[in-house]
């Protein structure tokens, strides 16, 4: 396995981080990771964020720690990278065939059901000024379905399938933002977002709580998050079919199919207000509980 990517930012005179180098050579004795440290000041793209909070560190220009932080909570982020690298790789690696494995499910059952999840959303909405965020965006096999007055951002993890949605974008005259971003943390603002979208994403996501409760946190008061996924089913036997099959899935599409996702929406603080349901696909319409 390759080695975790860590850049620990530091500045001049600052005791905090002689502390924090510390922690952080000790935590490497436990946890195979490369540290760079760099000075705030010569990474002038940071130093209006993050100026105020050095020292911090960033783990796969991904998550970042601000201090105080201890050598426990530096190991588990070190794991908690090394367990996501694995679907990342996984989707980059598929990227540019995904399309064409995914087609026959597409033709199949998948366009239709994108058609009528987002049809049914965009006719009883205003959709002026609306701010959209679609979790997780592939290829970009949403973006055709976004509406043109709309103010679109994309994230997603796994930066091979989001060059693909890059190129999709182009063909489409639409307002939208494409980042190369984790959902488990999310560098957006609070409050900011209308709706939130999400379509087979939450199968692959390592922590699906702690990626929810970020949508939680980036979505309006009022805001919406909308998802298609599929799940672990509730038929007994099928359950434990699923639960039975569900490594070997993962280590072939990077995806888990035992999820249990409307437990995962309570659990980060959402009031689940629609389940259509269907044996594993279905569609959640939910509030966060602010
Ligand atoms: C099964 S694909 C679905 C893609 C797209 N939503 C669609 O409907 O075609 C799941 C996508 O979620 C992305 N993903 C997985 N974990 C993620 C995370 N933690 N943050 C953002 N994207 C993630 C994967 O890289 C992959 O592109």
């Amino acid at each position: 396995m390759k080695r975790i990517k860590v850049n620990f930012y530091t500045k001049e005179n600052c005791n905090l981080c002689d502390k924090a180098r510390k922690i952080l050579e000790n935590a490497r004795k436990a946890g195979k990771f490369n540290i760079r440290e760099i000075d705030i000041e010569q990474a002038t793209f940071l130093m209006d964020k993050f100026f105020d909070k050095i020292p911090a560190i960033e783990i796969e220009n991904r998550e970042y720690i601000f201090y105080p932080f201890d050598e426990k909570k530096v190991i588990e982020a070190i794991q908690r990278a090394e367990k996501i690298k694995k679907p990342v790789k996984i989707y980059n690696r598929n990227s540019r065939f995904y399309d064409f494995m995914e087609s026959p499910m597409e033709v199949l059952s998948f366009r239709e059901l994108r058609e009528k999840f987002f049809k049914k959303i965009f006719e009883s909405k205003k959709i002026k000024k609306i701010k959209i965020l679609e979790i997780g965006v592939g290829t970009g096999k949403n973006i055709p379905y976004y509406p043109y007055e709309a103010e679109i951002f994309g994230v997603e993890i796994a930066k091979k399938m989001l060059d693909r949605a890059k190129i999709k974008v182009k063909n489409e005259n639409k307002n939208v933002h494409l980042l190369n971003m984790d959902v488990q943390y999310l560098g957006l603002k609070n409050d900011s977002f209308d709706i939130v979208f999400t379509t087979f994403v939450f199968c692959s996501v390592f922590d699906p709580v702690q990626g929810l409760k970020e949508i939680k946190r980036i979505l309006k008061p009022e805001g919406k998050l909308y998802m298609l996924e599929h799940v672990r089913s509730e038929n007994p036997l099928m359950g434990k079919i699923i639960d039975f099959f569900d490594p070997l899935f993962f280590n072939i599409t990077g995806a888990h199919i035992a999820r249990k996702t409307k437990e995962n929406l309570i659990k980060a603080g959402f009031e689940v207000e629609e389940e259509k349901i269907g044996s594993i696909l279905r569609v959640f319409t939910a509030t966060p509980l602010k």
